[in-house]
């Protein structure tokens, strides 16, 4: 029953380049959630203010879900920024991918998304928001922390495979953005400029 592996994180932390990746490698079928409720229409309306985005309709999402996943036996990988949709007894585990928040703004700014739209992204990261979401959807045995930061996607991969088995080596609470940029010395300068693009 217990087949589904979550991927969720903030947006840009890679979710689609891995969960592509981990599915060839587990045999596994790999679901955008965002790419299904596109595709399959499970939205109930389009946000104009906030770049169009489809919002989606979550009675039809999780009905839908629940048929892709007890049509097939292979392995699922489910990866969204809202993937903690999936219900909790199909998931065996969730993975939540992290990135040092100087390195998330950075391929946020690749993106050339609005100014607002990155730093509200970073400071859900800095916050360890999609963490605590996802903690409080599954619980915290389920939940795995894998931090990308300089890691190439294969390298990702490799632990994600192995925090699928170990689940202490990567249990949640270890990553600590805040506590980094502190004693590295830049944290003041870092949420003040937060604060100056802010207001
Ligand atoms: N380990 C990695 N090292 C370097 N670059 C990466 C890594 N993983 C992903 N990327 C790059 O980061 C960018 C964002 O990746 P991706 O689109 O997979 O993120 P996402 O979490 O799915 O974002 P969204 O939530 O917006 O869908 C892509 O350009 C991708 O090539
Ligand atoms: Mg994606």
């Amino acid at each position: 029953m217990r087949k589904v592996i979550i991927i969720d994180g903030t947006p840009g932390t890679g979710k689609t380049t891995i969960a592509k990746k981990l599915a060839e490698q587990l045999e596994g079928i790999h679901i955008d959630i965002s790419e299904l409720v596109e595709r399959e229409k499970l939205y109930k309306r389009i946000d104009y203010e906030r770049s169009r985005a489809k919002i989606a309709d979550e009675k039809q999402l999780i009905k839908r879900l629940v048929e892709i996943i007890e049509e097939t036996n292979k392995p699922l990988i489910i990866e969204g920024h809202y993937a903690e949709i999936v219900p909790k007894k199909y998931v065996k585990c969730a993975i939540i991918l992290r990135l040092d928040p100087r390195e998330l703004e950075k391929r946020l700014e690749l993106r050339k998304w609005p100014k607002k739209k990155i730093i509200e992204n970073v400071q859900a990261e800095l916050l360890d928001s999609c963490l605590i979401k996802t903690i409080e959807a599954y619980g915290k045995d389920k939940v795995r922390e894998i931090d990308t930061t300089g890691k190439s996607v294969l390298e990702v991969i490799s632990e994600i495979i192995d925090a699928l088995e170990n689940s202490n080596k990567f249990k949640p609470g270890k990553i600590n953005w805040i506590e980094k940029i502190r004693k590295e010395g830049v944290l003041e300068r870092y949420l003040t400029k937060f604060s100056a693009t802010n207001t």
